[in-house]
This record gives structure tokens, C-alpha cells and sequence, in this order.
């Protein structure tokens, strides 16, 4: 107390000293900068309609990082710069719930809803008038969040509704979710919400995993479930999961009268809820409610399973009280999943360009919401053993809005006899090779034979497509008929390839084989990014190459990388970097880029990457068909001149460069008035 009089009277005697001057100067800034990000954030997650690029936010998050570097005593827990922790984490510790986490009732029909309400109304005893908030059910991950003198101290994942795991760092990734609240909320609270990924980023995870071949997510609740149990927190971040709170835990120091009012007083501290849910002040709203969106349910970004109808008065809902399971004073009613039975022809099995072994179930095709489905992947073999899936089985499948068909279960009423379990194989069911697990605890099985066709065939297609080499005419059938016939045993012999060789398999004629020879011969002179790409290596994308190549511009220099190096590259995290580094130091790669070399393939960057040029820092976007370059070109000369590209139009955007019948991006950015260029225009900034 003392101390902070005389700071006062001290205040007023002399002038504070430099360094003191320059604490407050950088507290300014922070609490600025904060402020800065904490809208970016909101903006982001919570209205969808982001105002700064992801760049600008990766600078303003910087700037902060440097400030505090500097000033490490104004390094506040709530600052977004310690969202994600440093080092893995060895596991997640149990909680106990304070309050257990229920589940809820379904209901599947508008009678059996209105047949809810009957209940409770008996059970009420007095002819009350309920009234009841409606919310999507989210098809995510439910999680309790404990906010303590307005910052976020605990988050428990629901587990079995008694007992959950800490995932507090994890949580602490995602943006939408403050670490501390605005005024007013300065209590304790636990909040409930469900964390989930929108159906957009599933598809972009996923098909990034296939690209680098990786195991894709069956659906957006298992990548949720599976990225918030990552032991590493800033393999989290990259997930981009976002949270949305619909229930109050617990509270000390609150007296929130009915749902919404709670629902209302939490938005207001920043804390994200959903927009799409509605007060109804009877059950015919409730229905109509219901109804609207059991019609719309694909046009919501995230997933739903139904919705959920609460009772809004805390006080009704406290006498309706809980079973061991559920409250009574709410309920689920669900949408009817797209679910079809059909029955299995066959279990087949793939084999990707990394030698994994896939599992697939041939089906009898049958419609499925709106969508003839006649394959539906088993994942691994894990999942043929947990299902006890045989072929001939008559099963259930399901189809959860675009996301790939799953088998849900088999039903084993139906069999005759005659069903076939499948045998886990033994070999490689194409090249008869070895087959092992990468690790005993794997649920994967792979083909370690290098040379196996199948692999060859998947390697071969991803380095001639047109974002990687870009070898028109070089798809599936021919790659097939080469590698079947010896033609081509590893990428390095497509070089080799004569038009008199492509003229002996039946599938060419002279002008098909010179066009072909030429689609060969005028890819040695691709951009090093794409060939770095077409290489295949495990979690390199097309940008991460881009920005590899330009950063290192000669492949002789891939083999000197250090994971240090490459870690220190933003955009390059410590899985990916470890995965460079191994590529390169096989010798089978060194052997084949030698080989590739004396066929001709130069394998430098011609780009000279400028540290400034006009359009660092600088976002585009290429609507349109261009006359002098592709698309994959502008975009690698954009990266080289350090600038960067993006497939999707938003204000972040710099220049959205409109070649000839641009499509509905360049509506967008009309709309959103973005700087519109045309080819020209892009030339001359670029020149
Ligand atoms: S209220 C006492 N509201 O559905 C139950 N749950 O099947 C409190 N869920 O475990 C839940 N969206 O994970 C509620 N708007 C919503 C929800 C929601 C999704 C999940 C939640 C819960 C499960 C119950």
C-alpha cells in the first residue's frame, strides 16, 4: 500500500525514468496489440468474416512475440502469444467433473417432441407457460471450460460424463476461445461447449492427408476428437478447431435467470455462441424451429445431428431436475442421418504411394442421401475387427454430409452362411511383397517393398500431375501399361522413354506418342517447387514446396538440410522438417535426383527471390483463365517474389487478378470491393 502511495507521489514530484517510460510505452503496445488480435480472432471464429489476412495476423502475433521477448514481466497468461505451450505434452491428466456431464433424451418426430412436452408439463403441475431456446446439436467434441477471475484456468473433456482429461493447452490453440473474458465476469465459471471443425477445414485437412498421404478422418467429429488429443499443442493450432458454447456448468457468484439470459450475459463477455439458435416462446415455434433447419442442415458449416430444445427458465428447469443420464428439461430431436443398407460384393484392399494398406468395401450401389454410393472405405484393419465385417454382409452405411460413406454396422440377422471374413494379408496384394506395421501398436499395415508396383503407379501419377510436372497425357491407363510391362521401374525412366518405346503398346499412335515425349521433354524445365512436390515427400504440400524451393533454389542443397534449418522456417513445423530431412538422406532419392540430372532436368530455381519487391507481403488470388501463364505459374512467381497466394476470396486479399471468364470469385471480390487486376496489370507488377 505504502509503495503504491509513494509511487504516486513520486508520479507527480519528477518525470519517470527512461526505462520506466519505455515499460509503459511497450504495455501500451501490448495491451494494443492484444486488443488488435483479440478482434481478429472474433472476427474470424465468431462472425466468420475476417477483416486482416492470416499473414497480418501472423505479423501483429509476432510484433507482440518480440515486444515481450523483450519485456518479459508484461507476459500476462491471457496474451494470445501463449496459446500454444512449448514441448509435448507427456499425456492428459483425469479430472473429476464438479458437476457431472449429461447426456440428453432423443426424440425423432415432431409427435414424440410435443410428447416431451406433455410430460414435463405434468410433471411441472401447474399449468405453466414454458418457453424454450433451440440450438443446433453440434456434431463435436463436448468439453467444460472453467473460467477463474475471468481467465480461462481449466478445460475437461466430458469423458464418460464423471471423469474427463485435461486438454487445457490444446484448448488454449483455438482462437475463437478467449483465455480471458471482458468486465463483469470476474467469478468463477465453468461453461460447457462442444469444440468441433467445420465441414470446410475437414475437407482441406483431409485432402491435404491424401495428398500427403496420410490417413484421412472419417468424419469432422473424429478429426476434432482425434486433433484435441494431439500431444503437441502446436500440431493443435495448425487444426483450426473452433468451440461454440451452449450450456452453463456451474458458477460461483452468478445468478443467471433462464438460459438465454445466460447465453446473452457469456456473448457478451466474448465467450463464442451460436447465432443459429433461437428463443421459442412455445413448442409450435419450437417445431417450426426444428423443421427449418432440418431442411437447411447442409448449408451450416459444421455438422449436426439434430437439434436441441431446453427449457429456458433456470428455475423450471432446476424442479424438472436430471435422471442419472440425462435432464429432463431437455431434449434432442434428431435428424434422420443419411443412412442406407446395402450389401458388400467385395473387401478389397489399396495400396497408396507410401505402401499403405487400405482396406475397401465394394458395395451393391444404393442411394443414400441423394448420392449413389458404391464403395465405402474400412479404414484400417482395426475397424474390420471392431465391426466383424465379412463380405456378402448386409450392413448399414452412412453418409454425413460430403464426407466420405462409413460403414456403421453389420447386420447380423441378415447373414445366410455364406459370409467371408477377411484374412489380414499376409503379402502385398498387388506385388506379393512383405507386409509389416511401422510401429507393433499400428493399426496400418504397409507394403516395404520399394519397388512395388502399386506404389510405383500411385508415385508416378502424383509427379506427372498438373501441379506437380505437369506431363500431359501421362495418366492412369499408361502409367499402368508401363509399369505392368517393365517399361518404367522408378520415376527416373519416364526420361528414357523413346516415342519408337510408346509406340509398341497398343494404346498409342504417332501423333499421341509425340505428344507425349514432348510432355516429358518440356517438364525438365519445370520450377524446382513442383518437382520438389511431385516427389511425394511425406506432409510436403504445393506451398510448403514453393517456399522451400525458393528459399533454397538448388536440390544439391536439399541434401545439406538440418531439421534446425528448417524448423526455423515459419511456415515448416517439426514433423515436416524431420520428414525432409529423411527423404533426403535416402539413398535411393539421391540416386534417382542423380539420375534425373544427367537426363537433363535442371533442378535449380530460376527465380532469384528479391528481399523486397513490390509485392512482398502481398495476398492474391487468380480468378479466371490467363493467356501468358497458368495459375500454378503466377502463383510460383508470386511465392518467389515473396508474396503469397490464396484459393479463397476474403477482405484479406490484396489483388484478385481476373484473367478472361472469372468465376464467381470474381463476384465475390466485387462485391467485397477488392483491388480487381487484370493479366496485365498482374505482368507489370511482377516484371
Ligand atoms: S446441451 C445436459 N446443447 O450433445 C446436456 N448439447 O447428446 C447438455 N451437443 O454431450 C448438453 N450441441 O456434447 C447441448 N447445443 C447443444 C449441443 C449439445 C451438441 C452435444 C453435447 C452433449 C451431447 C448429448
Amino acid at each position: 500500500m505504502k509503495d503504491g502511495n509513494n509511487k504516486i507521489k513520486n508520479k507527480k514530484l519528477k518525470m519517470p525514468k527512461p526505462r520506466d517510460r519505455n515499460i509503459e510505452k511497450a504495455k501500451k503496445e501490448i495491451d494494443t496489440l492484444k486488443e488488435e488480435i483479440r478482434r481478429a480472432d472474433r472476427r474470424y471464429y465468431i462472425l466468420n468474416d475476417p477483416e486482416i489476412s492470416d499473414k497480418e495476423y501472423d505479423e501483429l502475433l509476432a510484433k507482440l512475440k518480440k515486444i515481450e521477448e523483450r519485456n518479459p514481466e508484461l507476459i500476462t497468461e491471457d496474451s494470445p502469444t501463449q496459446r500454444v505451450a512449448q514441448g509435448l505434452s507427456s499425456g492428459f491428466a483425469s479430472i473429476k467433473h464438479r458437476e457431472k456431464m449429461l447426456s440428453l433424451d432423443n426424440t425423432y418426430t415432431v409427435d414424440e417432441l410435443k410428447e416431451w412436452e406433455n410430460k414435463i408439463k405434468r410433471m411441472l403441475e401447474k399449468d405453466v407457460k414454458i418457453n424454450y431456446f433451440v440450438e443446433p446439436k453440434i456434431d463435436g467434441v463436448s468439453c467444460a471450460l472453467r473460467y477463474e477471475k475471468g481467465n480461462l484456468t481449466l478445460c475437461v473433456t466430458r469423458g464418460d460424463g464423471d471423469t474427463g482429461e485435461d486438454v487445457t493447452a490444446n484448448i488454449k490453440t483455438i482462437r475463437s476461445i478467449p483465455l480471458s473474458l471482458d468486465q463483469g465476469s470476474r467469478q468463477e465459471i465453468e461453461v460447457r461447449g462442444e469444440v468441433y471443425m467445420s465441414k470446410k477445414d475437414f475437407e482441406s485437412i483431409n485432402q491435404q492427408r491424401i495428398k500427403e498421404n496420410e490417413t484421412v478422418f472419417a468424419n469432422p467429429r473424429n478429426a476434432a476428437s482425434g486433433s484435441l488429443k494431439l500431444l503437441d499443442s502446436s500440431l493443435v493450432a495448425k487444426r483450426k478447431l473452433r468451440c461454440l458454447i451452449h450450456s452453463f456448468g456451474w458458477a460461483k457468484g452468478y445468478d443467471f435467470k433462464t438460459h438465454k439470459e445466460f447465453l446473452e450475459t457469456i456473448a457478451s463477455w466474448g465467450l463464442p455462441t451460436d447465432i443459429n439458435s433461437r428463443y421459442c416462446k412455445n413448442m409450435d415455434e419450437v417445431i417450426e424451429f426444428c423443421l427449418k433447419w432440418e431442411g437447411l442442415r447442409d448449408s451450416l458449416d459444421y455438422e449436426v445431428d439434430g437439434m436441441v430444445v431446453k427449457v429456458n427458465d433456470f428455475g423450471l428447469q432446476k424442479e424438472l431436475g436430471t435422471t442419472l443420464k440425462s435432464p429432463r428439461w431437455a431434449v434432442a430431436y434428431k435428424f434422420p442421418a443419411h443412412q442406407a443398407t446395402t450389401k458388400i460384393a467385395r473387401i478389397d484392399f489399396g495400396v497408396g504411394r507410401t505402401g499403405i494398406i487400405t482396406p475397401v468395401a465394394l458395395l451393391e450401389p444404393v442411394e443414400c442421401g441423394g448420392v449413389t454410393i458404391s464403395r465405402a472405405t474400412l479404414h484400417n484393419f482395426d475397424e474390420i475387427k471392431r465391426l466383424d465385417v465379412r463380405e456378402k454382409d448386409t450392413v448399414l452405411i452412412e453418409r454425413a454430409g460430403d464426407v466420405i460413406p462409413k460403414i456403421i454396422k453389420v447386420i447380423k440377422s441378415k447373414r445366410k452362411g455364406n459370409e467371408i471374413k477377411v484374412k489380414i494379408p499376409k503379402e502385398c496384394p498387388v506385388c506379393k511383397g512383405i507386409v509389416t506395421k511401422e510401429k507393433e501398436d499400428e493399426v496400418y499395415l504397409y507394403c516395404i517393398n520399394p519397388e512395388c508396383p502399386a506404389q510405383l503407379k500411385r508415385s508416378l501419377l502424383h509427379f506427372c500431375q498438373r501441379t506437380a510436372m505437369d506431363i500431359e497425357g501421362m495418366g492412369e491407363s499408361i502409367v499402368d501399361e508401363l509399369v505392368d510391362r517393365s517399361m518404367v521401374k522408378s520415376i527416373g525412366d519416364i526420361y528414357a522413354l523413346t516415342k519408337e518405346d510408346l509406340l509398341k503398346l497398343p494404346l498409342f499412335k504417332e501423333k499421341k506418342a509425340f505428344n507425349l515425349i514432348s510432355a516429358i521433354e518440356s517438364s525438365k524445365d519445370r520450377p524446382l517447387s513442383r518437382f520438389i512436390y511431385g516427389l511425394g515427400i511425406k506432409h510436403v504440400g504445393e506451398k510448403a514446396a514453393m517456399i522451400l524451393s525458393a528459399r533454397y533454389k538448388d536440390i544439391d542443397a536439399f541434401f545439406r538440410l538440418k531439421v534446425e534449418d528448417l524448423e526455423l522456417i515459419p511456415e515448416i513445423g517439426p514433423v515436416m522438417a524431420a520428414s525432409i530431412v529423411r527423404t533426403f538422406s535416402l539413398s535411393k532419392i539421391k540416386a534417382l535426383i542423380r539420375k534425373l540430372q544427367s537426363s537433363g532436368l535442371n533442378l535449380k530455381d530460376k527465380f532469384t527471390t528479391k528481399v523486397k519487391s513490390p509485392i512482398s507481403g502481398k495476398v492474391f488470388v487468380f480468378t479466371g483463365e490467363m493467356k501468358s501463364l497458368s495459375r500454378n505459374q503466377a502463383r510460383e512467381k508470386v511465392i518467389s517474389l515473396g508474396g503469397d497466394w490464396s484459393s479463397s476470396v476474403s477482405k484479406n486479399i490484396d489483388f484478385i487478378v481476373a484473367g478472361e471468364n472469372p468465376g464467381s470469385k470474381f463476384k465475390k471480390a466485387k462485391e467485397l470491393n477488392l483491388n480487381i487486376i487484370s493479366e496485365k496489370d498482374f505482368l507489370k507488377l511482377i516484371s
